[in-house]
């Protein structure tokens, strides 16, 4: 029987970047990815790429078009690029799951009043998939789920395929870079789905040119398999961890000040140590965005619920929470009622435009429940719910004019190198509050203000 062709012999190193060959219609798999909102649609993107035969459903229609004309709903940088270059079959209805090898679960799991994950849009995808997909096929939970969830829609709705928990670790912002060149690849399942989920992420797992180029080393991809309970609670355990090293962070930033140390020089040296690696080292407002919030009081339910006290997740939280209150004082105490405050940012964080759980949005609520007046801008972020009483801007110097005191929330670069003295001339007041360290001190007070960063809040 003639050699199968291998997927390498399909791969061109010299092909131009961009333009690696795709594996043959043989290699490709069919694949059905349920939601299109920020996991399901870098996913599916990244798995067309990969040369697979994919199929995205969403069921909200407005965002479903914007899909279908190619635009990217969600700004994900390198998103709309790549999309370009696949092809995708953006759908309203499920029908494709009947035909598909694998089936992605990307739904939403929005936090519910308890604090536990709202499972309500996976409960209803796990039911679609059990009446329309074939006997056998592989359905990969990447929506992030309490610990258990996989066990019971295999014994449930999807008795008749093969449930696989494969949790997600895509940062918003770096969603597709993180997709296409993960760290590790989480999967917890039947043996029996093993061979397609390798099959499925083969030329990651091998690190195969994804864009043609020169033929670079591989960076080969371990794929860690468990069982499911164990996949789902790596998901949440990566994600407490990095809220704890944040709020650890934090508390070293705040006690950095309280005793006259360089937060930046005491961090910076952790830093080098390889046990504790140089990112999520950046003090700031407290941790916020659509995971770590959620995910971390899903683990404190989860916990909760085993009747185990999570000591140290709990105090993580808790810090959080004072982390934000600590600087909105500082800003209050130092403004008298009424005085208009200057918010430079939005989002939860740089590069991207949203605003779920932003520290930033929080903040500008705490600062007009006691009396001060808002206004703000930030790059991405155009417009906000006119409740939240926060006059947004389109340049920096808008948002500062008449200001008392200009306040930095989110750690974009164009704060970093903006035109302090042209802000400073439109401005009333002379403070500047950095929430993310992310202004120089001397080239503050070089353009005339009275420079108030986390490690001198209340100087
Ligand atoms: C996170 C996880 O990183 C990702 O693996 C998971 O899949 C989803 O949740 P994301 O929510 O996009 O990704 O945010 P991330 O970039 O991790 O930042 C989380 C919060 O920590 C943000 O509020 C950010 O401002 C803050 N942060 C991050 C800091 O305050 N300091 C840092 O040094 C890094």
């Amino acid at each position: 029987m003639a050699v199968q062709p291998t997927i390498h012999d399909h791969l061109g190193r010299a092909k131009p970047a961009g333009h690696a060959a795709r594996p043959s219609d043989r290699q490709a798999l069919r694949v059905t990815v349920v939601g299109a909102g920020y996991v399901g649609a870098v996913s599916a993107v990244v798995l067309a790429h990969l040369g697979h035969r994919v199929t995205c459903v969403e069921r909200d229609a407005p965002r479903l078009e914007r899909w279908r004309d190619g635009e990217d709903p969600l700004k994900e940088p390198g998103l709309a690029e790549l999309l370009k270059e696949v092809r995708i079959r953006f759908v309203g209805d499920a029908s494709d799951i009947a035909f598909a090898d694998v089936i992605v679960v990307a739904v939403g799991t929005p936090m519910g009043d308890d604090g536990r994950p709202d499972l309500s849009q996976v409960d209803d995808a796990a039911i679609q998939i059990g009446s329309l997909a074939r006997e056998g096929a592989v359905v990969l939970m990447r929506s992030t789920v309490p610990v258990g969830t996989c066990d019971r829609l295999q014994n449930g709705p999807l008795r008749h395929q093969r449930v696989v928990s494969n949790p997600e670790f895509l940062r918003e912002g770096r969603a597709v870079h993180d997709a296409l060149f993960p760290d590790r690849i989480v999967v917890g399942g039947p043996q029996e789905a093993r061979d397609l989920v390798e099959r499925l992420y083969g030329r990651i797992i091998k690190g195969e040119n994804l864009f043609g180029g020169d033929g670079t080393a591989p960076r080969v991809v371990p794929v860690v398999w468990m069982s499911p309970r164990s996949a789902e609670l790596a998901k949440y355990a990566a994600n407490g961890f990095l809220a704890t090293k944040l709020s650890f962070v934090n508390e070293i930033a705040n006690l950095a000040q309280a005793i006259g140390a360089d937060a930046g020089a005491v961090l910076g040296s952790m830093g080098l140590d390889p046990r504790i690696g140089p990112q999520y080292l950046h003090p700031g407002l407290g941790w916020g965005g659509s995971c770590f919030p959620k995910d971390t009081r899903a683990l404190q339910a989860i916990a909760d619920g085993a009747g185990y006290d999570f000591v140290v997740l709990r105090a993580a939280i808790d810090q959080n929470t004072r982390q934000l209150s600590r600087f909105a004082n500082a800003v209050k105490r130092a403004l008298p009622a009424q005085s208009r405050v200057g918010l430079l940012g939005l989002a939860f964080k740089a590069g991207t435009p949203d605003i779920r759980e932003s520290p930033a949005i929080a903040l500008a609520g705490l600062l007009i429940q006691s009396g001060l007046r808002v206004s703000a801008y930030d790059p991405a972020v155009r417009a906000l719910p006119a409740d939240l009483g926060v006059m947004v801007h389109s340049a920096v110097v808008e948002a500062c004019a008449g200001a008392d005191a200009v306040v930095v929330a989110t750690e974009w670069p164009e704060f970093a190198d903006m035109d302090l003295e042209a802000v400073r001339a439109v401005t009333r007041g002379d403070l500047l509050f950095d929430g993310r360290d992310l202004i120089s001190p001397n080239r503050a007070v070089a353009a005339g203000f009275r420079y108030q960063g986390l490690a001198s809040l209340g100087e």
